[in-house]
């Protein structure tokens, strides 16, 4: 028989984290940090007025990254998430003020310091992958 332990090793980042409405949480916090906090304001001006559309494709993203529902290729097909990032430069300084609105979004969550360790890290590869400048 399954033990306890087993179960959590084989959940998903996505289970681990509390599912949909903690994804979706972690997505508007992250947005409305990056709204609100003048060091982002760079960051906040590559990103359209109304943040509606990029609160919901970063939930539909990283609901299907983190190991939950594929929403985002179901609805757009295959992420290429550097090449939708190419019209932006984004350089060190952008990287770095995207993953401290996460870093302060991702703290404010109620689970596990180690998933949100993982989670940070697996975060960081990617943001350093979108530098295009
Ligand atoms: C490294 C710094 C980053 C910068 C400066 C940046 C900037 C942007 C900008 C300006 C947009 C367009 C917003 C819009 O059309 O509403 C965008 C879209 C998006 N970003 Fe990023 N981003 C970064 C990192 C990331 C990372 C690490 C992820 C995923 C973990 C991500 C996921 C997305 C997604 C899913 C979209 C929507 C793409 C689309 O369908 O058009 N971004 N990003």
């Amino acid at each position: 028989m399954e033990d306890a332990l087993s179960a959590v090793d084989e959940m998903t980042p996505y289970q681990l984290l509390g599912g949909e409405g903690v994804v979706r949480w972690l997505c508007n916090r992250f947005y409305d940090i990056m709204d609100s906090e003048p060091a982002a304001a760079p960051l906040r001006a590559m990103h359209p007025a109304d943040l509606a559309g990029s609160r919901q494709k970063l939930f539909m993203f990283l609901s299907g990254w983190l190991g939950g529902p594929s929403l985002y290729i179901e609805a757009f097909g295959h992420p290429r998430l550097r090449m939708r990032h190419l019209p932006f430069a984004i350089d060190e300084a952008a990287r770095d003020q995207w993953m401290a609105c996460m870093r302060t979004a991702v703290g404010e969550l109620v689970v596990e310091d180690e998933v949100k360790d993982k989670l940070l890290a697996a975060l960081y590869q990617t943001a350093d992958f979108m530098r295009n400048t």
